[in-house]
């Protein structure tokens, strides 16, 4: 019943946070006054490959996801998302997204300096209304909207650039994903993904499997209360592919590789295509 509630409550497409410029007008009119379709309740068949089921899984664990990051990181995660931002080096008055946005912990940096126009989207209703509070109580005004991926609730051309932090492995096909991205873009705009890439060998590569098939599973689960959702993440990161066949996918979408970068080790890459 709670959840039934909770659903009805949530029955908004935007979480619009004031700002002086009425920045919807970048929205496409179809996605205006549409929610997307809520999922109410999750059986057992729905296969993981369900984005209802990822959204799911993500409103489960949106109350401990910043903690949890913190911890499996050991702090680390906080400058993968600052290194984002100085790649990206985006200029004043220029407007990005980030797509599949979580809590808003990549758009909060982009918004530290307030000159950029900052968009949200994500599927998960849950994880926006964390970014909502956490951008809202350091005064930083942004739209987040909820949509999907694959369908993104914005007009063609206009991000300068897209950002997406940990969430492209999540998305079926991939490559769906990021041609539709590709649509919103400006003509020269950036792509970047930041992402695990199951690369690592040697000592540092087994460390790092172990830690992720014993630890992050365990942790995740006494932490968040989900059995499921810290499973999920070393298998999703142990099914992704390695970063050259990634760069053959984000081509394919239509994007010129412009750079990759390896962070602590290879653990974390960032890969940056241009439209
Ligand atoms: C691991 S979290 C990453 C959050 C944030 N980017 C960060 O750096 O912490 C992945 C996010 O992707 C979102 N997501 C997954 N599939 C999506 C889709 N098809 N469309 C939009 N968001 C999606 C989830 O709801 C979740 O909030």
């Amino acid at each position: 019943m709670y959840y039934f509630i909770h659903k009805i409550a949530m029955f908004y497409v935007i979480f619009a946070i004031p700002s002086e410029e009425n920045i919807t007008k970048y929205l496409r009119p179809v996605v205006k006054n549409k929610p997307l379709f809520y999922l109410m309740g999750m059986s057992e068949k729905k296969s993981i490959e369900d984005p209802r089921v990822i959204e799911h899984m993500f409103d489960s664990i949106a109350h401990r996801y910043d903690l949890l990051n913190r911890m499996l990181s050991f702090g680390i995660d906080t400058r993968w998302r600052k290194k984002l931002y100085r790649i990206l080096d985006l200029q004043p008055g220029q407007k990005m997204l980030d797509l599949a946005t979580g809590s808003g912990d990549i758009l909060k940096e982009f918004l530290k300096t307030n000159h950029i126009q900052g968009f949200g989207c994500d599927r998960s209703g849950q994880m926006l209304g964390f970014a909502r509070k956490k951008l809202t109580d350091r005064g930083m005004p942004s739209l987040l909207v909820r949509g999907d991926a694959f369908r993104l609730p914005f007009k063609d051309n206009i991000f300068d650039a897209v950002t997406i932090g940990f969430g492209i492995r999540n998305m079926r096909p991939r490559i769906g994903a990021m041609k539709e991205i590709y649509r919103t873009v400006t003509t020269g705009g950036r792509l970047a993904i930041l992402e695990f890439f199951p690369r690592q060998t040697g000592f540092r590569g087994n460390m790092y499997k172990w830690y992720s098939t014993n630890v992050i599973p365990r942790v995740g689960k006494i932490i968040s209360g989900s059995n499921f959702a810290y499973r999920y993440l070393p298998e999703s990161i142990h099914g992704f592919p390695e970063i050259e066949q990634f760069e053959d996918e984000m081509s394919a979408a239509g994007f010129t590789i412009d750079a990759v970068h390896q962070l602590t080790f290879g653990v974390v890459s960032i890969v940056v295509g241009r439209k």
